[in-house]
């Protein structure tokens, strides 16, 4: 970290002494004030709940300017990422810093073909499940049973376990989601093609069967990969964090890694692609572009509790670059397969025009975000809908093992724990249970 020439002197009215506090300067982005010792020097915490004025740790990975809606994994810009590059040498930046030559990029996707396997006893594991289990309720109980069968790649402070469950994670997630997808639609699991690309391999193990080979449409293989490469990493949102905090306590990665799947499934966060294409098909049967204005009503009136899913970002106060490339593949994938009159992505056109110009979202500086047409996406390719957040969570993994093992290689790292302004009883004597 880089010291700044300036300081912050924080004041008080009541005559205390004020405290100084050293200012630091990234790369780009926003200074940060360090407050470490401040509690030691006032006796006072900060009190920020959310995180709006919060930088909770140092990080080289990933950089958002929210303003100029610009996302760089690295220093590169996602735009030149999702054209130039494929997931597998995303993974390779991502993890290790740098974008890998050719044959770094074949050792490293060799490396992770030779773990696409899942141990056998999973598909028991997997069979206590219900049926009609949601997708992510399975991954989060998936993934964190990884650390049941690979005890050694547990240990988070050994680099070598580090790398080895990282590889594992990336490699056998994919195979995890197609799994869960199978079971839910009482299919055969398909075991992982090595010699097919990470998204084909991927496609493969969703819709192939034993019956019938499976050919990758190229156009789709595109898709898939980019939505994987847009989902990667997005650096301290709610499930990153997550995974950090639980990290933090020296917990094995595939636990760790299994906490972000549970934090990524709400709503708020890698959940609204499923509520967002559930949105648009109630739209739809409510009679779809004509009924826009009525349901933008709803969302424009506090009371409804109705949100335009897909829409606002806690750092994005401009388009979500991400949403642009998004939009982009949906065209692609809607023309490839003959579905260019496909009502929903219309009805999503109308809405996001509407929106755009409507007071309420301008003011609010309201754009959309990826996950406003990635679900478009994710439905023509047939992939339903209960299963668009694993294949998010399939594809931040990459994003989280990175940010992971970035926080224990840091030789600031502490366990994660964040203070309260407590506001209940103060002490109080139990009295005996008649007397209550
Ligand atoms: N529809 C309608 N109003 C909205 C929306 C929306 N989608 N998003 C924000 N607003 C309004 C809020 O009601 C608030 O209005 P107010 O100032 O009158 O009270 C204002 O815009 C600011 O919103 P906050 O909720 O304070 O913003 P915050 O940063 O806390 O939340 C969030 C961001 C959670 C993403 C929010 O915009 C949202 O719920 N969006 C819909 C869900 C969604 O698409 N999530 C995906 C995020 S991207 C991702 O995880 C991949």
């Amino acid at each position: 970290m880089k010291l700044a020439d300036n300081k912050a002197t924080m004041s008080f009215s009541n005559g205390a002494p004020s405290v100084e506090m050293p200012i630091y300067q990234g790369s780009v982005g926003p200074d940060v004030i360090d407050i470490r010792k401040l509690y030691a020097q006032t006796g006072m915490f900060t009190y920020d709940p959310g995180f709006l004025s919060t930088a909770s740790c140092q990080s080289a990975i990933t950089y958002i300017d929210g303003d100029k809606g610009e996302l760089l994994y690295r220093g590169y810009p996602i735009e030149q990422l999702a054209v130039n590059c494929d997931f597998m040498e995303t993974c390779h930046l991502l993890l290790y810093g740098n974008l890998p030559n050719a044959s770094a990029k074949a050792d490293f996707t060799k490396r992770v073909s030779n773990h696409t396997m899942v141990n056998e006893q999973m598909q028991f594991f997997l069979r206590g499940f219900r049926r009609d289990a949601h997708p992510m309720a399975i991954m989060t109980g998936l993934v964190g049973a990884l650390s049941a069968f690979y005890h050694d790649s547990t240990d988070i402070t050994n680099p070598e376990h580090r790398e080895i469950s990282a590889i594992r994670l990336i490699a056998k997630l994919p195979t995890l989601v197609a799994m869960a997808y199978k079971y839910s639609a009482g299919q055969p699991y398909m075991y992982p093609k090595n010699n097919l690309s990470y998204a084909g391999n991927f496609m493969h193990m969703m819709f192939a069967t034993p019956c019938e080979d499976y050919v990758v449409n190229p156009v789709i293989e595109r898709a898939i990969d980019r939505i994987f490469i847009l989902h990667a990493d997005h650096e301290q949102n709610a499930s990153t964090s997550t995974v950090r905090l639980c990290g933090s306590s020296g917990t094995n990665p595939f636990a760790a890694i299994a906490a972000g799947v549970a934090c990524l499934w709400g709503p708020a966060h890698g959940g609204a692609n499923e509520a967002c294409l559930n949105m648009l098909e109630d739209i739809q049967k409510m009679g779809g572009i004509s009924k826009v204005g009525e349901f933008m009503n709803q969302v424009k009136d506090k009371n409804s509790g109705v949100k335009l899913m897909g829409f606002g970002h806690r750092v994005y106060k401009n388009y979500d670059p991400r949403a642009k490339l998004m939009q982009e593949t949906c065209k692609e994938v809607l023309a490839a397969l003959g579905l260019e009159n496909d009502p929903l992505f219309k009805l999503a056109m109308a809405l996001e025009k509407i929106a755009l110009e409507d007071d309420y979202f301008v003011q609010r500086k309201l754009y959309p975000n990826v996950d406003f047409y990635s679900g478009i996406v994710q439905r023509a390719i047939g992939i339903p809908v209960g299963l668009f957040t694993a294949v998010f969570a399939l594809a931040r993994t990459v994003g989280w093992i990175a940010q992971l093992n970035e926080m224990i290689g840091d030789p600031e790292y502490k366990i994660g724990r964040p203070r309260q302004l407590f506001t209940g009883s103060v002490r109080r004597e139990v009295l005996p249970i008649a007397q209550r």
